[in-house]
């Protein structure tokens, strides 16, 4: 963990909240997020974990301002990100499970064409961009065209894209799939970093390890609802686990059934 976890309900309370979600909704076929709540508060490191379809990329589309909400409300640093979505994401970041960018643009391009579209002037976009393709590994590619880049590449490309405008909230679905151990840790330093700096992030994963690792709080998602949430030891406590790993805890707490050996023959 990057700093002791904050005694949490004595410190919260103080705390300014960077994202309150509540009663959030939304129904495809069935709910895929159902009366949702969640609170995130400044400077907080937020990881949600849940089983395959419990509704994470969901929630996140919609704090993202990507999919309007069937109900519910989203404010994001005391502005209503449904009523104003455009105030909403000039303070955020989203970075998606596909990330996409522009194969004609070399990195340094596309940061500067982003950076433009955050009316940011030339001078700090460059020294912005420079630093983003410093902390992200990325100097050895920075002016070639992104069209022949990996996976785990091109997802960088993204981050540094993301972060162009110095969001005060970085929203971020499965971010280290795909990396390997050195493009990883260099994309956890940026965001333990903006943290450190006073940033929030949100973000989803699937290796426990980092939720236990990285994460204030951990939030537990399935079938569209948070049905556990705090710090690790919180959750240990919650389930009576109290040396387990988060990976038992996890899987009490969503009940997922446990795969039986096969009986010899
Ligand atoms: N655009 C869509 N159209 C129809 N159903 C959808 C759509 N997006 C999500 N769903 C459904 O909503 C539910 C929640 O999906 P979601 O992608 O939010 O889950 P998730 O928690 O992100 O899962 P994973 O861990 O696999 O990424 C699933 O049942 C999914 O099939
Ligand atoms: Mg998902």
């Amino acid at each position: 963990m990057h700093s002791p976890a904050p005694a949490a309900s004595m410190s919260q309370a103080k705390r300014p909240i960077a994202l309150a979600v509540r009663g959030l909704a939304k129904r495809f076929d069935r709910p895929a997020v159902d009366a949702l709540d969640l609170t995130v508060y400044g400077g907080e490191f937020y990881v949600l974990v849940g089983p395959n379809g419990a509704g994470k990329t969901t929630t996140l589309r919609m704090v993202a301002g990507l999919l309007r909400p069937d109900a519910g409300s989203i404010t994001i640093d005391g502005i209503d990100a449904l009523a104003d979505p455009v105030a909403a994401k000039q303070i955020t970041a989203w970075l998606s499970d596909e990330p996409m960018i522009y194969d004609k643009l070399t990195p340094f391009e596309y940061l500067e064409f982003v950076a433009g579209l955050w009316r940011i002037e030339a001078k700090p976009a460059e020294a912005r961009a420079r630093e983003l393709i410093g902390w992200l590994g990325l100097e050895p590619h920075a002016h070639e065209r992104c069209e022949g880049f990996s996976r785990g590449m091109r997802q960088k490309v993204a981050l540094a894209g993301a972060l162009v405008h110095d969001p005060k909230l970085i929203i971020l679905d499965e971010p280290l799939t795909g990396l390997d151990a050195g493009s990883a840790r260099l994309v956890k330093n940026v965001l333990l970093e903006r943290v450190r700096a006073g940033g929030t992030v949100i973000m989803t994963t699937h290796i426990l390890e980092v939720a236990e690792r990285m994460a204030d709080r951990i939030g537990v998602i399935a079938s569209g609802r948070l049905i556990a949430e705090g710090t690790l030891e919180e959750l240990h406590r919650k389930t009576g686990k109290t040396a387990a790993s988060l990976e038992d805890t996890f899987l009490t707490l969503v009940a997922e059934p446990v795969a039986q050996p096969i009986a010899a023959e």
